[in-house]
């Protein structure tokens, strides 16, 4: 695996997001290893709970966006077949019915709120920076958007649209996040937790888990039609385009005074 670290200790799996050099950001390589692991961890019964974490400075940036910046030359068909990749990303991870535990620190951008969302539970470190940044250039939070407001309040609507930068408190009270602390604290609760899915019945929990996803509702093939057609659309707009080469560059978009 290129961009995964995949260990396994004691009936838990362990993802370590390893792209740190781009702070974690998932081009269509990473998305491809995280769904196909998410997709074989589902029939493994010997585990009991998946740990999720990045390595290097931060959590994760979110979707590349020399990645997204690349997709220019391809159709819109094209275009929404490869954002459906990234859907059944978040897909495979909701589905899957062992629990998943993230310990999230530094910054948690973009995309990686739609991994955060897709979690039964995560611990943020002190300091840790979230933010819905598609809107800040030029494209939208779209594919991530359903995993997102199954999960959290619907405060969560204004950060979405304002790309404000909010702390982990604020995660908390949103729902996205279950709890904060220092580096060692979280380390101590991640820990805590995946021990607790282990000493529950392993069929329990995944039938559980089943139950609940069927009773909130969430209707995954009417959400995937509509947030893959809009981010195919918008990161190959004049606007998309020019946000996410913007930040590439390291200037100020277009339209910023
Ligand atoms: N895609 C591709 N490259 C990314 C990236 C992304 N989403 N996020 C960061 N990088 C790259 C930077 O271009 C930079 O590359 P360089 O070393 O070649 O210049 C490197 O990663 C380090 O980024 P930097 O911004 O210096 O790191 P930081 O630790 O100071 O800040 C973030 C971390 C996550 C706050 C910041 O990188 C950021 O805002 N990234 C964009 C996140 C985003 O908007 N994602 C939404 C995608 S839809």
């Amino acid at each position: 695996m290129k961009t995964i670290v995949f260990t396994e200790i004691d009936q838990i799996a362990f993802l370590k997001l390893n792209r740190p050099d781009v702070r974690n950001a998932f081009n269509s390589g990473m998305i491809e290893e995280l769904t196909q692991i998410f997709i074989a961890l589902q029939s493994r019964s010997d585990l009991k709970a998946v740990g999720l974490s990045g390595e290097g400075k931060v959590f994760c940036a979110g979707a590349d966006l020399n990645w997204m910046k690349s997709m220019v030359d391809f159709s819109l068909a094209e275009n929404k077949q490869d954002s459906l990749k990234l859907y059944e990303m978040f897909a495979a991870m909701k589905n899957l019915d062992l629990p998943i535990v993230a310990a999230v620190h530094g910054a948690v951008f973009g995309g990686a709120l739609g991994l955060v969302a897709c979690c039964d539970y995560v611990v943020a470190e002190i300091g840790t920076k979230f933010c819905f940044s598609e809107v800040k250039l030029g494209i939208a939070p779209a594919v991530i958007s359903g995993f997102v407001l199954d999960k959290a309040n619907s405060a969560v609507k204004y950060y979405m649209t304002s790309a404000e930068v909010f702390s982990e408190n604020q995660a908390l009270a949103l729902g996205l996040v279950n709890f904060s602390g220092a580096k060692d604290d979280v380390t101590k609760e991640f820990q805590r937790v995946l021990h607790l899915y282990k000493e529950n019945g392993p069929v329990a929990v995944r039938r559980t888990k089943q139950l609940l996803r069927h009773l909130s509702g969430l209707n995954l093939a009417q959400h995937q039609e509509t947030t893959t057609g809009l981010i195919a659309e918008l990161r190959v707009s004049q606007e998309g385009q020019e946000g996410i080469k913007s930040f590439l560059e390291n200037r100020k978009p277009s339209w910023k005074v």
